[in-house]
């Protein structure tokens, strides 16, 4: 199908043009809060994304621990989404990361060609940029790269960028770091439902099967960002997502009925839940809808890392500790891939309660891939 072939947003945006094509145009009731995101980002009126400090979250002193850890916690259930500060992950480490993933996007794009995924014929590993499959039909203004990095099993080193050098070696340094940050911060949730520590981390997989996916995701300067998005309102079918970014707004979250664009925390790692930590804790740690803006003045990128279940060995459902006959569970049994087609597909007669879950999301291992 011809339409298999997408153009890259990177060459339409080089291209000079003033408007945008009217495929990148989003329906009339998305145009809302997609005014400046430097503007918005400046705006300290009302709720904030939280910000989460791991410095002491394996403290000795039992209290100083426990105060680090409700912290995460009440995140978790009350937003859903926090900056993590002193994460344990070297600040030299990120920028090797970032600085790796630049530069291959500095590459021009018929050098980036050469790693072009295929969608169509199930290859989505590589440089790629959306097709028009979303539910609402338009297109986001971004390009990615997006290929497995933990566990090593996993991985297809065919497809990782082998310019600049450094691409390989940060990468996997960063997903070990990142794998074991994952497993920490999974304790920490498992601790804060009144389950055993190793609970989570067992239920999406463990280290044999919570697969770490990483999408770059580049954003040109778009002529007319108030009618365009970057990503579209999703949440993550993830357990965890990990965001990076080259502190250029976009991001925003739809919090208590109003979208709030998140500060650009320095030295941060933005922290998602996901879908499936929200189905197995029968809602009580929130996986919040969120999307991408883009601008006209700045390129921005991201580097966002999603930790998935695998697709079909496991039954993502709440787990019986979390449900009583005052909170019965609401979601059904559903593997991971199965919870991916229902929101590709979003089935109408579902219960209130899981509509938010039939957001159309992309972090997943489909197509459609995204972040924010
Ligand atoms: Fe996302």
């Amino acid at each position: 199908m011809a339409a298999a072939v997408a153009s890259r947003v990177e060459s339409l945006a080089s291209s000079g043009i003033q408007l945008i094509p009217k495929e990148y145009v989003r329906p009339q009731e998305e145009l809302t809060s997609m005014g400046n995101v430097f503007e918005e980002e400046k705006n300290l009126q009302g709720p904030q994304v939280p910000t989460i400090d791991l410095s002491q979250i394996e403290a000795e002193d039992t209290e100083v621990r426990d105060k680090c850890r409700d912290e995460l916690k009440n995140a978790a259930m009350q937003w859903g989404v926090m900056h993590l500060v002193n994460h344990g992950i070297p600040v030299e480490l990120i920028d090797r990361v970032k600085e790796a993933g630049q530069k291959f996007f500095d590459l021009p794009v018929e050098e980036k060609e050469k790693y072009a995924n295929d969608q169509a014929s199930g290859n989505i590993q590589g440089y790629g940029s959306k097709l028009a499959n979303t539910a609402s039909g338009s297109l986001e203004w971004e390009d990615y790269f997006f290929h497995t990095i933990f566990p090593e099993d996993k991985r297809d080193m065919s497809i990782w960028p082998k310019t600049p050098a450094d691409y390989i070696p940060a990468v996997m340094e960063y997903a070990k770091r990142l794998r074991i940050l994952v497993s920490k911060i999974l304790s920490v949730l498992s601790l804060g439902l009144g389950l055993e520590e190793g609970r989570l981390e067992k239920e999406v997989g463990g280290m044999e099967e919570l697969i770490l996916q990483k999408k770059i995701n580049y954003y040109p300067k778009c002529p007319q960002p108030e009618l365009a998005l970057g990503v579209e309102a999703h949440t993550d079918v993830s357990a965890l997502t990990f965001i990076l970014h080259n502190m250029v707004p976009g991001l925003q979250l739809f919090y208590e009925g109003k979208w709030i664009t998140a500060k650009c925390v320095p030295d941060s790692i933005i922290m998602h839940i996901g879908d499936t930590i929200e189905i197995l804790s029968n809602g009580k740690y929130k996986s919040i809808l969120h999307r991408g803006l883009v601008n006209k003045e700045k390129v921005r990128i991201s580097w966002a890392v999603f930790c998935e279940p695998p697709k079909e060995k496991i039954i993502l459902k709440p787990l019986p500790e979390t449900v009583s006959e005052t909170r019965p569970p609401r979601y059904p049994p559903r593997t991971f891939a199965q919870h991916i087609q229902h929101k590709l597909f979003g089935k109408k007669e579902e219960s209130p309660e899981d509509s938010k879950l039939q957001e159309v999301d992309e972090s997943s291992s489909d197509t459609t891939k995204s972040s924010s």
